[in-house]
């Protein structure tokens, strides 16, 4: 699949088939993912792959109850090492920079999970200390995202509208349209 039918394509899905998706086929998609950039190449990305039934489940549930979830086979779940950016950038590479590093990841991951025929859905919503405690994930790591990945099993899948580019671009100073 074309880059660009990948980002035109892609939908969040939200109900997926009972099939496995291999460990093998995770790791591809994080091998070519990990090209994305980040500041300073400090790559703080660090990511727990969920295929167990039962913490998926209670992935679902730390997601205040969004229990579709656990009918994708596999979570992909992106921490975000805080501390490595903060020791180059300080505060900015903290509450900025670390967040948009994992942020570039996570939206290749859904790109090239599409490119390979897998659906994903973006979760932001859940209790990250209920994330923590169901993965052992540390104290100085940050659940950012969790990505549910498999084969859509949605039947009618609504698309989602844009806003017109045009209005939400300015020319040379904010505010100015030709
Ligand atoms: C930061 C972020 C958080 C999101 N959190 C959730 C979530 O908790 N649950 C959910 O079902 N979808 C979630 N989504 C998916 C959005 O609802 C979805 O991307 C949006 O409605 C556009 O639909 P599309 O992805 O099909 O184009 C999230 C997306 C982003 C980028």
């Amino acid at each position: 699949m074309e880059l660009v039918d990948a980002i035109k394509e892609r939908r969040s899905i939200r109900r997926y088939q009972n099939k496995k998706v291999p460990l093998e086929v995770v790791g591809e998609i994080l091998a070519i993912a990990k090209h994305a950039p980040s500041s300073g190449n400090v790559q703080n990305w660090r990511f727990v792959v969920v295929f167990d039934k039962e913490k998926r489940e209670k992935l679902a549930e730390a997601a205040f109850g969004q229990m579709w979830m656990a009918t994708a086979p596999v979570h992909i779940v992106i921490c975000n090492k805080i501390g490595d950016v903060e020791a180059i950038y300080g505060e900015r590479g903290r509450n900025l920079y670390s967040i948009q590093n994992c942020a570039i990841f996570g939206a290749y991951i859904l790109l090239m999970a599409k490119e390979l025929g897998l659906d994903t859905c973006w979760v932001g919503a859940f209790d990250e200390e209920e994330v923590r405690i169901i993965l052992n994930i540390p104290d100085d790591v940050r659940p950012e995202a969790i990505i549910t990945l498999g084969y859509s099993a949605e039947r009618k899948i609504t698309k989602m509208k844009r806003r017109e580019i045009e209005t939400l671009t300015y020319i040379d100073s904010w505010g100015n349209r030709p």
